[in-house]
């Protein structure tokens, strides 16, 4: 993939631009509204629950940051909004780098448009399971020297990528190329609460390019490989190191989405 904008289709649904309806953005449009509300009917916590996947990713920028780490790799990182990992990291570290990838259109577009020429970011326009073309990507060396610490970010993303080798083996390519003292922070849509009614969301997404794979636990951890769990480990988002200032999730929708850092 390029770096010139790629086209937006603005008649298929996508999952970021269904993601930034959830999260009350701009940059969707009436197909990817229709997802939203339709999910929204099935299961009316989504909104929450987005937000609650959003505050994680934070926490979980600010924890690499506490320990040091200055130089984050998001993959899918979706459609800007507040709280991106640029913003969060340079609360706590003021130079850090950030290259945002994202296999969607709109989300590179808007990516590109917010950062404009900040020297410390990049967006790549690429499929994480290409590992080979992203580590190789001549920005991501840039602005990533991997013989330090790497946060590798796959926040909401790896449930939208079907079953397969090219799955495990992408995965293990990232925590392969980073050193030690580098964490992996993933959250990712499991089995909860109503399943008739997450059946109905997944057949939903498959309208969207991205067919949404609930997983469980068990198969999460295998993402992970022997990486040591920070605690609390591998749980429903909202929990891992809630800040008092997050909006209160309760239920059975909350432990729909698991979330974890591991570190190297
Ligand atoms: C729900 S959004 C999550 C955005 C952000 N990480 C967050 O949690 O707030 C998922 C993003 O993953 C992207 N995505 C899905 N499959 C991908 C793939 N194979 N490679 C790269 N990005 C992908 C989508 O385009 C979308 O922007």
């Amino acid at each position: 993939m390029s770096t010139a904008a790629p086209p937006i289709d603005p008649n298929r649904p996508s999952p970021a631009r269904v993601y930034d309806a959830f999260l009350g953005g701009t940059h969707n449009f009436a197909v990817d509204r229709a997802i939203a509300t339709r999910t929204s009917e099935l299961l009316p916590e989504t909104a929450l629950l987005a937000r609650a996947n959003r505050a994680f990713l934070g926490r979980a920028v600010r924890y690499a940051a506490g320990r040091g780490i200055t130089q984050f790799l998001d993959l899918g990182s979706g459609i800007p909004t507040e709280g991106n990992v640029h913003e969060v990291a340079r609360a706590e570290v003021p130079d850090a780098t950030v290259v945002y990838v994202d296999v969607d259109p709109t989300a590179v577009l808007y990516a590109r448009h917010l950062l404009g020429d900040d020297p410390l970011t990049a967006v790549v326009h690429s499929d994480l399971r290409e590992p080979a073309t992203v580590l190789g990507d001549a920005r991501v060396r840039e602005l990533i020297d991997f013989s330090r610490p790497v946060a590798v970010m796959m926040v909401a993303v790896l449930h939208f990528v079907p079953d397969g080798p090219a799955l495990d083996a992408a995965v293990r390519a990232y925590r392969d190329a980073v050193v030690p003292g580098s964490v992996l922070a993933f959250s990712h849509t499991t089995f909860a609460g109503d399943t008739a009614v997450l059946e109905r969301i997944t057949h939903l997404y498959t309208r969207t390019g991205g067919p949404l794979v609930p997983r469980d636990a068990e198969r999460m951890a295998r993402f992970l490989d022997g990486w040591r769990l920070v605690e609390p480990g591998l749980v429903a988002a909202p929990l891992w190191r809630p800040d008092p200032a997050d909006e209160p999730i309760t239920g059975e929708a909350r432990n729909l989405m698991l979330a974890c850092v591991a570190e190297r």
